[in-house]
């Protein structure tokens, strides 16, 4: 029996401009290795908007590849590759000599402890093409820019669901970018008070 795939309001609501941005600044084909692909449904929208990308979805979540399957099956799409297993924190479970074009990595860095930020910006590091990019997307705080009520309400029901959860300081996460070699080379505004992120190596 084909699997119910899960369903996210969110990503449903912020597929298209997340696509439109990545329309943008990507070059029209490379590879991409999605991070936390949660229920499937951007690696679908971003594989049928992209064609020519090779998706790689990925989750640290066993039961939600089985989601992410039937989101990119029901499509019929042939650049998206299988889930696979992949946990930021855990080092080995990264590919170990791949390259990619594109480390994807939408709303993770503030529903995981501190620490992912910097394994993600590391293995990022490791993993992407000389001219790669990392982009990240998601609530940020910004030292020049008042924080939105939604943003510091979503920030304290974080803290209070886990207190290793918050949202990041934007300038905190560009010095573990640094520490790994990168650089933010672009912040695009996005719908509801999000920011797209993209992150280059530092020496280009
Ligand atoms: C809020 S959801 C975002 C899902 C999707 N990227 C989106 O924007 O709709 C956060 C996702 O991060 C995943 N996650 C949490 N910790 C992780 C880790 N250490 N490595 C990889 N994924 C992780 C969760 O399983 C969850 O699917």
């Amino acid at each position: 029996m084909q699997h119910q795939p899960d369903f996210s309001p969110a990503a449903d609501r912020n597929k298209q401009p997340i696509l439109d941005m990545l329309l943008r600044v990507l070059a029209p084909q490379g590879s991409a290795l999605e991070i936390a692909s949660g229920t499937g449904q951007h690696a679908a929208w971003f594989a049928a908007g992209l064609p020519g990308w090779a998706w790689q979805p990925t989750e640290v979540q066993p039961e939600a590849l089985a989601s992410i399957l039937a989101w990119t099956r029901s499509q019929g799409l042939a650049n998206v590759r299988p889930p696979m297993l992949l946990d930021v924190a855990s080092p080995d479970s990264w590919p170990a000599d791949a390259q990619f074009d594109l480390v994807y990595c939408a709303n993770l860095i503030h529903i995981a402890p501190w620490p992912v930020c910097a394994a993600l910006m590391r293995a990022s590091a490791r993993l992407l093409a000389a001219r790669g990019k990392l982009i990240t997307y998601g609530p940020y705080l910004e030292s020049d820019i008042a924080t939105s009520e939604g943003n510091i309400a979503f920030d304290a029901s974080l803290k209070q669901r886990n207190p290793a959860w918050g949202l990041r300081a934007l300038d905190e996460v560009a010095q573990e970018a640094a520490s790994a070699g990168l650089r933010l080379a672009g912040r695009h505004a996005l719908p509801a008070n999000n920011l797209l992120l993209v992150w280059e190596r530092a020496e280009h």
